[in-house]
């Protein structure tokens, strides 16, 4: 009796579960089960699984790094040999590993991506035109595919927005002479609330290759610690999504799935995995402050003691690889800082003990981490909506130039590096997030980093708060320009107006450049 109450309140399940020749029980049974007509089809080849990715598709291909790859299936594409494919993935692996195999073997026509990163392989078939890359910056490129699983066939985004990425031309083949063949077309301009937002379309493809770590026999699946990354929004992107995971269970409980069975046509479990490490990174048991307080590291150790001085209790914060997470060794343990990582971290902890290391857990700059009491996981769609929504305090990273008005290059230098922004243009795109760079005050021969107009392509418009260098700390209003706030001791502000390449206000309080003690 209890089972007919809960039946009809829902009509329409009822409905068809009458038109199905069922009773009520049987209906039941058969909506409630997934012993039978499983949608998710199971293989153990996984040369199967993927043979019918026919030449010229789109794959979206998940992971960071080599993060939560699906190995087991890119290594199947090797062997139906595909071609002209259209790969959507944050990176492309590094050369002789993940989608790395699938450049060299040039199977791949253009790479969807936000960072060539330290793939030579990718930058070399880029810069000499053999491979189109359409640069996207990563949090754009996660809402991106999650909004083409969600049907919405465009947003808004700040990100980007005064940018290459709004204004187009950014190169997306090269020519054998280095000119453009192919450039990326401008992005649409709205204004909301006295911001500017650019209008980003979906993404969505014909296959979705997937690194899950769990799935039960219905086909739900969950993921593993950081590999959740946009292995997470591509399943929902695909026509169809073609998932691996390490091990199959008979059932989880419901409220622990990340992705419903709906999600997922095709589960295989992979062979073996080699689940590789990109930047293999240890702690050793005594103090970790040591190594980057070394003598003779006097100019970034100053600015480390100073960046450092940056964090309030509480805080949420994003720190760029170099400077910023160093700063990070020089929390007072008085404060609890939270640490972001934009893969899908919050709480991140120090370098592992070499036997804490696991390629599952790894941070933005692909170094293996752990995580502190409280820590949490979530997909890349996740976090950057955190980040975008202005929910992470403090951004601290570094720069090749900075501008008087507080723009910010530091991705590209056109025709030479293009390493790609990776997250840092979603980064610095909330006017709620405290915007810090930290670097040197100049480049090599003097060359003035801090000046009037960006010469690179920049990262982000009129978004930092504060300057933080050897010589001088300055503080950065979009209207009104610089403030110089603090000094090394023993420079003069003439000092600083011979080395900085647009002028500034000093600050009436001016004062001694401060140091973290410890
Ligand atoms: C961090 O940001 C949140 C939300 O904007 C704010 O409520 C909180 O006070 C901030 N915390 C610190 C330490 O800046
Ligand atoms: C910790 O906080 C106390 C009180 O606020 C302060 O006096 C002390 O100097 C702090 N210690 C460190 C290491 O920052």
């Amino acid at each position: 009796m209890a089972a007919l109450k809960l039946l009809s309140a829902w009509p329409p399940l009822c409905a068809s579960a009458r038109l199905t020749g069922g009773v009520w029980s049987k209906g039941c049974v058969c909506y409630f089960s997934t012993s039978t007509r499983r949608h998710t089809k199971f293989y153990t080849d996984p040369v199967e699984a993927v043979k019918d990715i026919p030449d010229g598709a789109t794959i979206l291909v998940g992971g960071f790094g080599l993060c939560g790859i699906p190995e087991n299936l890119i290594g199947a594409l090797l062997k139906t040999g595909v071609k002209g494919l259209t790969a959507v993935s944050n990176n492309a692996g590094v050369d002789n590993f993940g989608l790395g195999l699938l450049l060299r073997s040039k199977q791949i026509k253009r790479m969807v991506s936000s960072y060539v990163g330290e793939n030579a392989e990718f930058e070399r078939q880029y810069l000499s035109g053999e491979l189109e890359v359409e640069l996207t910056p990563q949090g754009t490129l996660a809402e991106r595919i999650r909004a083409g699983g969600a049907g919405v066939p465009a947003f808004y985004t700040s990100t980007g927005y005064g940018t290459l990425v709004q204004q187009g031309g950014a190169p997306i083949k090269y020519n054998e002479d280095g000119s453009i063949a192919v450039a990326s077309k401008p992005r649409e301009v709205r204004e909301f609330n006295g911001q500017h937002f650019i209008l980003e379309e979906a993404i969505t493809g014909d296959f979705a290759l997937v690194k899950a770590w769990k799935a039960d026999q219905a086909g739900n699946v969950i993921f593993r610690k950081s590999a959740r990354n946009f292995n997470l929004p591509m399943c929902k992107a695909a026509e169809t999504t073609v998932v691996e995971e390490i091990v199959d269970i008979g059932s989880f409980a419901p409220e622990d799935i990340h992705i419903p069975k709906i999600y997922v046509h095709r589960l295989i479990k992979g062979e073996k995995y080699e689940k590789r490490i990109e930047r293999l990174s240890v702690r050793k048991e005594e103090d970790v402050k040591t190594k980057s307080s070394k003598p003779g590291d006097n100019v970034r150790e100053r600015i480390i003691k100073r960046a450092a001085l940056e964090f309030e209790d509480g805080m949420y914060a994003n720190l760029g690889i170099g400077i910023p997470l160093l700063a990070s060794n020089f929390i007072s343990p008085n404060i609890t800082v939270h640490l972001q990582s934009e893969n899908g971290i919050l709480g991140l902890g120090p370098y592992p003990l070499q036997n804490e290391v696991d390629a599952d857990l790894i941070n933005a700059g692909k170094e293996t981490v752990t995580v502190l009491p409280g820590a949490s996981y979530f997909s890349s769609d996740e976090s950057f909506a955190m980040i975008r929504g202005g929910h992470v305090n403090l951004t601290m990273l570094g720069a090749m130039q900075v501008s008087k008005y507080g723009d910010l290059a530091n991705w590209m230098i056109p025709g030479k590096m293009v390493k790609g922004m990776g997250g840092a243009m979603d980064l610095v795109s909330s006017a709620k997030t405290k915007v810090v760079v930290t670097m040197e005050h100049s480049a090599k021969g003097n060359v003035h980093k801090i000046m009037e107009k960006c010469t690179l392509p920049l990262t982000g418009k009129q978004c930092v708060n504060r300057i933080i260098t050897e010589k001088a700390v300055f503080d950065v209003d979009s209207k009104k320009g610089l403030t110089l706030i603090e000094l090394w001791e023993g420079l003069t502000v003439d000092d600083i107006k011979k080395s900085t390449g647009c002028d500034f206000a000093v600050s009436p309080k001016l004062m001694p450049m401060r140091q973290i003690t410890t």
